[in-house]
């Protein structure tokens, strides 16, 4: 793919990677993903902001075959999908300054093993002139990580804004307005590498809303040529309360479990309740980390395996206290062969949110007539508890 004209001085000289299907080892990646490193000239300098993953660089080198001098290289992140290739741009471009926030410069250094003489560091608010075009640094620490910042091209109205609003999506469309998936996609974004940050983005968000950017483009997926849905689905994801919905993961080894979940999702939906159902076993960890988006109560089912919860159901809760999801209240159904401490280890894993714990229901083997009964005052309990807290 050729560069792409985002505005009349900004080029997209990105990768799209097609074929990728994990992130960081972790993130599942249903549709691909793309390193996004922007092009900007001004009438007296060049900027390349960010270059991307280093097994894409002859991508973003390739791009840059036409262009004889970088004036300044901008790091807005030092994580390596977006810094990876700088060595071998400031190698290709030895008069280039490196621009990046006071706390990136030590982890470029050690990262990438960059001289620290080719780095020259930049604050909130400062502002790089390109001649007729001005760059002004933002910071916009914990989008992702705590050295984050952002970059506005002032005359344009561009923002270029690292991780914040990216999405995990291969697509030949430059602009999401033109893409499929979007929406799914960004949230997905969101869930897995925002939302345990969501209480320091709302400063950042503020900050960009006083920016009032005519484009966003951020380092993964496409460009937002309209900004205001994205700006408005992060505020409705950072700051709405929780909706009256639960996130129901379980996993089952003889079927015991699956009947009290079955009962408790048909409970939950006869009361209004939405239901987000995740068989453990299956299931794409992305999906339940969007479900855990909105969700006003968690639910845990699992065997007793060897005195303690399904290991599936521990990776789970663990995760879940990892993204700090704003959900109010936990509990945990689950059959036993003897006894075990299933709800509490599955509690002590989620420590981290403060939840309230509802009592869990745990059964000897197949549940009885008096513990599906219990599953349906259970069902009731988290009815009545969404509609006291107004959880719409
Ligand atoms: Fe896209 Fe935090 O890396």
């Amino acid at each position: 793919m050729k560069p792409r004209a985002l505005t009349p001085s900004v080029l997209a000289v990105g990768a799209v990677d097609w074929d990728n299907r994990l992130f960081d080892s972790l993130i599942p990646l249903p549709d691909g993903t793309s390193y996004n490193s922007y092009l900007v000239r001004g009438s007296e300098a060049t900027v390349l902001v960010d270059a991307v993953e280093p097994g894409m660089k002859d991508v973003l080198l390739g791009k840059l075959a036409e262009v004889p001098r970088l004036d300044h290289v901008v790091s807005l992140h030092a994580e390596q999908d977006h810094s990876g290739s700088l060595p071998d741009v400031l190698a290709r471009y030895p008069g280039a300054d490196l621009l990046c926030s006071v706390k990136a410069k030590d982890m470029l250094v050690d990262l990438l093993r960059i001289s620290p003489e080719r780095i020259r560091t930049v604050g909130d608010g400062e502002e790089l002139s390109l001649g007729d075009r001005t760059m002004r640094f933002v910071a916009t620490p914990w989008a992702h990580w705590p050295e984050t910042m952002s970059a506005f091209l002032v005359e344009e109205g561009v923002l270029f804004s690292c991780d914040l609003f990216g999405s995990h999506l291969a697509t030949g469309s430059l602009f999401a307005e033109e893409a499929e998936g979007v929406r799914e996609a960004a949230k997905r974004y969101y869930a897995e590498i925002m939302m345990p940050f969501a209480k320091p983005l709302r400063r950042s968000l503020a900050k960009v809303r006083d920016l009032a950017p005519r484009i966003i483009a951020p380092s993964h997926g496409p460009v937002f040529g309209d900004p205001e849905w994205i700006l408005s689905a992060y505020e409705d994801w950072i700051s709405s309360p929780p909706r009256n919905r639960a996130v129901v993961a379980y996993v089952s080894m003889h079927g015991s479990t699956r009947l009290l979940v079955d009962r408790l999702v048909d409970g939950l939906a006869a009361r209004g309740v939405g239901v987000h159902r995740f068989d453990l076993t299956a299931t794409d960890l992305g999906k339940l980390a969007m479900a855990l988006v909105d969700a006003g109560t968690l639910v845990f089912g699992t065997p007793t395996v060897l005195g303690g919860p399904h290991p599936h159901a521990m990776q789970a809760a663990y995760l879940a206290n990892l993204l700090k999801p704003k959900a109010e209240h936990l509990a945990v159904v689950g059959s036993y062969g003897w006894k075990g401490r299933a709800a509490e280890k599955i509690g002590e894993a989620l420590g981290g949110l403060h939840l309230t714990v509802l009592d869990p229901v745990l059964c000897r083997g197949l549940p009885a007539e008096e513990d599906l009964a219990a599953v349906d005052r259970l069902a009731a309990r988290i009815d009545a508890l969404h509609r006291e807290k107004g959880f719409g």
